[in-house]
C-alpha cells in the first residue's frame, strides 16, 4: 500500500491560527461571511482546512453520503466518534464540530451531557451541533454548562424526517416564521455559539440573522446568513442523485473518478499495468546466484 504522508515527523509550518468561537462571532460583527462544509475523513478535511475553510462540520449526512445509509436515523454514536477523529487528524486551523446523531441526545440529558463530552474529550471536536428548537434550549444550557460549546440547528432538520414527512422547506406560514425566530432566540438565550438555518425561505434566515447575535451558518436559507455550508458530496457530484434547488457543483467528482477508473481497469485489462519502472526488482548478485543454482529456471 502506499503511505499517506502524515504530519507526524515531519518539518512543519507553523500552526495557523485556530479558528474559535470568537473568530466566527467577530466574522459575523465585520459581515465577513463564515465559509463551512462537511468533511468526514483525513484527506478531505485536510484540503479543507489548508483550503481555508472556516468550519469544518462532521455532519451526520455522513451516514447518507459515505455509509449509504437511507436517511441520517441509523448513525451511530460510534460511527460518528470514529469520524470525527479522522477528521481531527486532519484540522489544524478550522473550527471543528460533530453532530450528534439522532438518539444520542433524545433520552436524559445526563446521558446527552455524557456522549456530547465524548466529541470534545476524546474525538478533537470543539463544538457539538444538535437539531431542534425552543424544546433543546435546557440541553443547550446544560452542554454550555459543562464547557461544551453548542451549535443549533433549525429549520428543514434531518433527524426529524418523519415527524416533518419528509424533507420540507420550513417557515413558510406566518405561524411557523414566528415559531423559528422564537427558536432562534430561546437557542441563544441557553448558550448556542451558532446556529444552522437549513431548508427555510430566504426572508426568515434573513430576518433571524438579523435579530440574532450569534453567527447564522445558511444551507438553503439563501444569501443573507453570516456563513453559508454545504456538503461535501454536494459541492463534487459524489451523491448519484440530481442536485438539490440550494447545492452548486463546483466540480464533477463522479466523472473525474468514473475516467480513472475506466483508464486503470483497460490497463490492467491490457497488462499495461504494472509497467517494468513500476515493479521491485532482484538485486543483480541475487539474480546471479539463482541463476546459478537453478539453471534450468524459467528467467523472468
Ligand atoms: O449533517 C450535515 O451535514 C448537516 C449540514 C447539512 C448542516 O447537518
Amino acid at each position: 500500500m502506499s503511505v499517506t504522508q502524515l504530519r507526524v515527523g515531519q518539518p512543519q509550518p507553523p500552526s495557523p491560527q485556530r479558528v474559535t468561537s470568537d473568530t466566527l462571532l467577530q466574522k459575523k460583527l465585520a459581515r465577513r461571511p463564515i465559509v463551512a462544509l462537511t468533511a468526514y475523513d483525513y484527506p478531505s478535511a485536510r484540503l479543507l482546512d489548508e483550503a481555508g475553510i472556516d468550519v469544518v462540520l462532521v455532519g451526520d449526512s455522513l451516514g447518507m453520503v459515505v455509509l449509504g445509509y437511507e436517511n441520517t436515523l441509523p448513525v451511530t454514536l460510534d460511527e460518528m466518534l470514529h469520524h470525527t477523529r479522522a477528521v481531527a487528524r486532519a484540522v489544524r486551523r478550522a473550527f471543528l464540530v460533530a453532530d450528534m446523531p439522532f438518539g444520542s441526545y433524545h433520552s436524559s440529558s445526563r446521558d446527552a451531557t455524557r456522549n456530547a463530552l465524548r466529541f470534545i474529550k476524546d474525538a478533537g471536536a470543539q463544538a457539538v451541533k444538535i437539531e431542534g428548537g425552543s424544546s433543546r434550549a435546557k440541553l443547550v444550557r446544560r452542554l454550555t454548562e459543562a464547557e461544551v460549546p453548542v451549535v443549533a440547528h433549525i429549520g428543514l432538520t434531518p433527524q426529524s424526517v418523519h415527524s416533518m414527512g419528509g424533507y420540507r422547506v420550513q417557515g413558510r406560514s406566518r405561524e411557523a416564521f414566528e415559531r423559528l425566530s422564537s427558536d432562534a432566540r430561546a437557542l441563544e438565550e441557553a448558550g448556542a455559539i451558532a446556529i444552522v438555518l437549513e431548508g427555510i425561505p430566504r426572508e426568515l434566515a434573513a430576518s433571524i440573522t438579523a435579530e440574532c447575535g450569534i453567527p447564522t451558518i445558511g444551507i438553503g436559507a439563501g444569501p443573507d446568513c453570516d456563513g453559508q455550508i454545504l456538503v461535501f458530496h454536494d459541492l463534487f457530484n459524489l451523491t448519484f442523485a440530481p442536485p438539490a434547488k440550494f447545492t452548486r457543483q463546483y466540480a464533477d467528482g463522479a466523472a473525474f473518478f468514473a475516467a480513472a477508473l475506466a483508464r486503470y481497469r483497460d490497463d490492467v485489462a491490457a497488462r499495461s499495468f504494472p509497467n517494468d519502472a513500476e515493479s521491485y526488482h532482484l538485486s543483480r548478485e541475487v539474480h546471479a546466484a539463482l541463476d546459478a543454482a537453478r539453471p534450468h529456471a524459467r528467467k523472468a
